[in-house]
């Protein structure tokens, strides 16, 4: 049983979209969404609407079946396929969702002789995988690449047989910090260990063309993908090379034993995808950046830390779950939707706000936060 004190306690409330990126929980109090992943702002866009709407239409909403019995579509083939292309990689496989691609991808790649050292921020559906698995854990400093080498270098001595595994994401999805991926890769190489890298939050948006960090860099085993996100849709996927692809078709309980992801959110992803991978992708990523970077330096300049990384994801870390769940219903108050983070989503102590920018947002969007940030600066 999680932690049920009043100001830890979740509840679940219900936003209706009102377009142009505002979200209403009456239908008269919309909200400036800075909270959900849609940080292309691609799920209003007419293509991923239409591209769905024709896909029921044709077919109607569901697969009807897992992927090797009778659920396979014309649409997942397509959306693996151009995936698979557009990525560099040789095998995509769609799941339902990143939660359960990820416990496929700890599955495949670990068992109870191996050792999984994962990065200590690391996602919920990554530490259920590695229980699935029975693999062991040991959990490394957060990007801390020098506390990684020194663990695998043990491993190494001591057992140097023994299959390892090591799990981080390229843009972390509450903190907004990226690993350096081309030294985590070399890494990996160097000590003979899979590297699974949850691209979830970077792709579409970081790496060449929104391909992700991991893009161009040979040695990443798996790369677990979302398109929940920047894509707008639903589901996730896996993307690895021979041999490991055909295993995976062979061997995931995950992948075969759960009905396809439904037609009209592949279809939607290939649109989304379609879109990323052109000129409007490339405007959207831009103008999102450009963005991020304009709220980072405001911030800085108003006396905060500047949030790390350089992503749509950025922290503002007030420390106290008090503080943090204030700070979020002032800024509501005002008109804007920020979610306040606390444990154990994050360590004890560092409860924040959480933004997740899209590529337009209002200029007095960035005013009414700093102004109201100004309230809850530590000292005052
Ligand atoms: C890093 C990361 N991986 C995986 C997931 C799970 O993806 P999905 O929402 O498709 O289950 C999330 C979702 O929050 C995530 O942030």
């Amino acid at each position: 049983m999680g932690d049920l004190s009043p100001h830890r306690r979740r509840r679940l409330r219900t936003f209706v979209p009102q377009g142009a990126g505002l979200l209403a929980e009456e239908p008269a109090s919309a909200l400036l969404d800075l909270a959900s992943n849609d940080t292309l702002a691609l799920n209003d866009h007419p293509l991923l609407k239409q591209s769905a709407i024709d896909c029921i239409a044709r077919s109607g909403v569901s697969s009807g079946a897992s992927r090797l019995v009778s659920g396979s579509r014309p649409e997942h083939q397509a959306l693996e396929e151009q995936l698979a292309d557009w990525l560099g990689r040789n095998r995509v496989f769609l799941y339902p969702s990143g939660f359960q691609a990820n416990i496929a991808a700890l599955q495949l790649l670990g068992d109870r002789h191996s050792l999984v050292l994962a990065d200590r921020r690391i996602h919920h559906s990554l530490l259920v995988g590695v229980r699935a698995s029975g693999a062991r854990l040991q959990r490394f400093i957060h990007n801390d690449l020098n506390d990684l080498q020194q663990r695998l270098t043990v491993q190494r001595r001591k057992q140097p047989q023994r299959r390892l595994v090591v799990l981080s994401e390229s843009l972390f999805s509450m903190e907004g910090s990226s690993p350096d991926v081309s030294a985590l890769v070399q890494l990996c190489r160097r000590n003979n260990a899979a590297l699974l890298l949850d691209e979830a939050h970077a792709l579409g948006v970081l790496g060449p063309g929104g391909r992700g960090l991991g893009h161009g860099h040979s040695g990443i085993s798996l790369i677990c993908g979302t398109f929940g996100k920047a894509f707008a849709s639903g589901g996730a996927f896996l993307a690895c090379d021979e041999p490991l692809g055909e295993t995976l078709l062979q061997s995931s309980g995950a992948f075969r034993y759960t009905t396809a992801l439904a037609p009209p959110l592949a279809a939607a992803a290939l649109a989304a995808l379609q879109l990323i991978a052109g000129p409007e992708g490339e405007r959207r990523r831009r103008q999102l950046l450009a963005t991020a970077e304009r709220w980072r330096i405001a911030i800085a300049a108003a006396g905060w830390p500047r949030p790390v990384g350089e992503g749509p994801v950025l922290a503002i870390k007030l420390g106290d779950d008090h503080r943090a769940n204030e700070a979020a219903a002032a800024l509501e108050q005002l008109g804007l939707l920020v979610v306040p983070i606390r444990p154990p989503t994050v360590p004890e102590g560092e409860a924040m706000l959480r933004l997740s920018l899209r590529p337009q947002l209002p200029d007095h969007a960035l005013e009414m936060l700093l102004q109201t940030l100004e309230r809850f600066a530590e000292n005052q």
